[in-house]
């Protein structure tokens, strides 16, 4: 698809400093004619407490053009490489914003919270949230295996258990999309569409994904007070001889509630033969001590991201706790942060189960959930 830039566009959108270009490049004659290509920087506001090293390949800045983009394209289902209404799918087909982007245990189509793809095949675990992910360092998936977001777009459109597309035929259909191109120029300099900028839009859309406003945070900037329960629960959270969940989900000057490390908690107790996991922390490293061992993901929003774990094996945060507290299982994988493990668990008392899980509940945060620059754009390009 050819693009015409008339002198008017090029003045318009480049102001003074043409006058400078005409001078340079009447030094120079064959110089190219200058683009049009000048996309914003986009700002991220790092909230108050959080760390200040994000998680942005120099590849792919974030720009005000690219993250427009992205959220058209993390909502189109058309990214799937086909276009009959009933054929398509996109990030957000599973990726729901009001359960922090998985699909949730109550969905209508993915009951009991596991996701399939567009031919009906379930995906291998559970799915995880998309909450503060710009400040993960460490891989993404549950196993860590992909280093960066960009890489887990095209994933996405070819897995047979999601898109089961191929990476040409999406990104053909996305070229002939009216209004698609125009977009791509101003995001990445030219109207050809490819893979590799379908992917670096959406990632820079998924990196605008902050949660810095739940209760707990509000109470931190000493806005809300917490009632007596969650501070117990907070205290027990964040103690060793309490329920001993920190070293893992952060807490303590760690406002991501993740430490987004690897860890075996104690689930099970084999890990080899037929109880292998080929989708493992092991079987990315080769570590035999990464055997059973997943994300600690983060506590943001927890009650609306079940059910819980890599496998989904409990469906409520009070199986959880009734886990850490009473159900550990040894192995020789164990992490030893699971410091209560000969007790079977930290033994919490009714009390104290209920004070934790008021404190959880704390960390639910309104406002991602519902912003709607998260949303779905109200139209398409090619709807305007
Ligand atoms: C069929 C449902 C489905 C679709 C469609 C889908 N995903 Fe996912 N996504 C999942 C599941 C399940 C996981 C967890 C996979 C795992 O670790 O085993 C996941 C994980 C992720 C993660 C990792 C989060 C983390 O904390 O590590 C990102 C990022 C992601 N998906 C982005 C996307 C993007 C971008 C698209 C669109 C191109 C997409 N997904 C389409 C189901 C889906
Ligand atoms: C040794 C590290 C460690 C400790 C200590 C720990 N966790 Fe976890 N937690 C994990 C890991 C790893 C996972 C994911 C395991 C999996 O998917 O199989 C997890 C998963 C969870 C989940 C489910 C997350 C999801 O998205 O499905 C919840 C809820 C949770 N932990 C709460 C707690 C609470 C509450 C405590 C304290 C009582 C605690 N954890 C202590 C490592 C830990």
């Amino acid at each position: 698809m050819s693009r015409k830039i008339t002198y008017h566009s090029v003045r318009a959108s480049l102001g003074i400093p043409l006058i400078v270009i005409l001078l340079l490049s009447s030094c120079k004659k064959e110089a190219p004619a200058p683009s049009p290509y000048q996309p914003t920087p986009y700002q991220i506001e790092i909230p108050f407490g959080f760390p200040t090293n994000l998680n942005i390949p120099a590849d792919n800045p974030m720009t005000v053009e690219g993250i427009e983009l992205g959220r058209y394209l993390f909502y189109d289902g058309r990214i799937s490489g086909r276009t009959h209404p009933d054929s398509l799918m996109s990030c957000g087909t599973c990726h729901l914003q009001a359960n922090a982007f998985e699909c949730g245990i109550d969905h209508p189509t993915y009951t009991g919270g596991f996701p399939y793809g567009i031919t009906g095949k379930p995906t291998p675990h559970v799915m995880l949230p998309m909450i503060n992910l710009i400040w993960n360092h460490t891989g993404y998936l549950w196993n860590g295996a992909v280093l960066n977001i960009e890489d887990l777009v095209w994933m996405g459109v070819v897995a047979e258990h999601e898109m089961n597309s191929d990476t040409n035929r999406a990104k053909e259909v996305i070229q002939q999309i009216p209004g698609y191109p125009e977009l791509f120029q101003k995001a990445f300099g030219s109207e050809t569409v490819t893979m590799k900028n379908i992917g670096r839009a959406i990632a820079q859309f998924i990196r605008t994904f902050i949660s810095a406003n739940s209760k707990f945070d509000r109470y931190l900037h000493g806005e809300v007070q917490l009632s007596p329960s969650e501070i117990s629960g907070f205290i027990l959270f964040t103690t060793e001889e309490g329920a001993d969940c920190f070293h893992c989900h952060g807490g303590y000057g760690n406002p991501l509630f993740t430490t987004h490390l690897f860890y075996n908690n104690g689930k099970d107790s084999l890990f080899t033969g037929p109880y292998e996991d080929p989708r493992d922390r092991y079987h990315v490293t080769g570590d035999p001590m990464d055997y059973g061992a997943y994300k600690a993901t983060t506590l943001r929003n927890i009650a609306v991201t079940g059910p819980y774990m890599h496998d989904g094996r409990f469906a409520t945060l009070d199986e959880v706790i009734e886990f850490y507290s009473h159900h550990l299982v040894w192995s020789p994988y164990i992490n030893p942060l699971m410091h209560h493990i000969t007790n079977g668990g930290v033994q919490l008392t009714p009390s104290e189960k209920a004070d934790l899980k008021a404190f959880i509940a704390t960390l639910h945060d309104e406002e991602f959930l519902t912003n709607p620059a998260f949303g779905p754009p109200e139209k398409f390009p090619d709807e305007k």
